[in-house]
């Protein structure tokens, strides 16, 4: 059920990261970007699939993780991304690219619930380096990076509190709690 697939699909920061994802796994995801939506049908966005170890090394300290949990620099060796997918926007096709890299993403992440892959969308990226070491031409904006590996963490969806504290956390046995507003809050009127 899809309802299943969207709550299993939690962002996942830490891995197996022995266990390998294929490029073939990656062009497959893609291909469920390629089908989804785009504004005014321009299809402007572009990939790329990173499973090489050595590139892999050079992404990960290009990113920023979990700026909510401030004792923890992000993934260790052995527990980082095997793999992932950098999604970029064509100026030349467009200048801006609005929900477009969303809407992938969202595509891209469901795709990899449903193989029992996981991952983490982000936007906190040292663009400038990373433009750099994977020589990715100017016209070539850097959209998202799409962590992905076999998941080696439990991550629960939690209830607002009263305090109405939105911060994910981690707690004592390493699980991460993720605080999620009630539907009623989110929805502001039925007409
Ligand atoms: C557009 C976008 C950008 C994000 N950027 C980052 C990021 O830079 N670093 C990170 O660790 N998580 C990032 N995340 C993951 C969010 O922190 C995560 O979605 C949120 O904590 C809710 O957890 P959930 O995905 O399990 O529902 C991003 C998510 C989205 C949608």
């Amino acid at each position: 059920m899809l309802e299943d697939l969207v709550r299993q699909n939690r962002s996942y920061r830490r891995f197996e990261q022995q266990v390998p994802v294929g490029l073939d796994t990656l062009r497959s995801l893609v291909d469920l970007a390629r089908l989804s939506a785009s504004g005014a049908n321009l299809q402007p966005l572009k990939y790329i699939l990173v499973t090489d170890r050595d590139a892999c090394a050079e992404i990960s300290p290009q990113l920023g993780w979990a700026a909510y949990l401030k004792d923890w620099p992000g993934p260790a060796e052995g527990e980082r991304p095997a793999a992932y997918i950098l999604i970029l926007g064509d100026r030349e096709i467009r200048k801006e690219f609005g929900v477009d890299p969303g809407i992938a993403a969202q595509s891209i992440m469901l795709g990899a619930a449903e193989l029992g892959l996981g991952g983490c969308m982000i936007a906190s990226i040292n663009r400038q380096a990373l433009r750099a070491s994977l020589s990715i031409p100017e016209h070539l904006e850097i959209l998202l990076c799409l962590a992905l590996g076999k998941p080696q963490e439990t991550v629960v969806i939690e209830p607002v509190g009263r305090d109405g504290d939105i911060r994910y956390y981690r707690d004592a046995d390493g699980v991460h709690h993720v605080p999620k507003r009630s539907l009623d809050k989110l929805i502001w009127k039925s007409i």
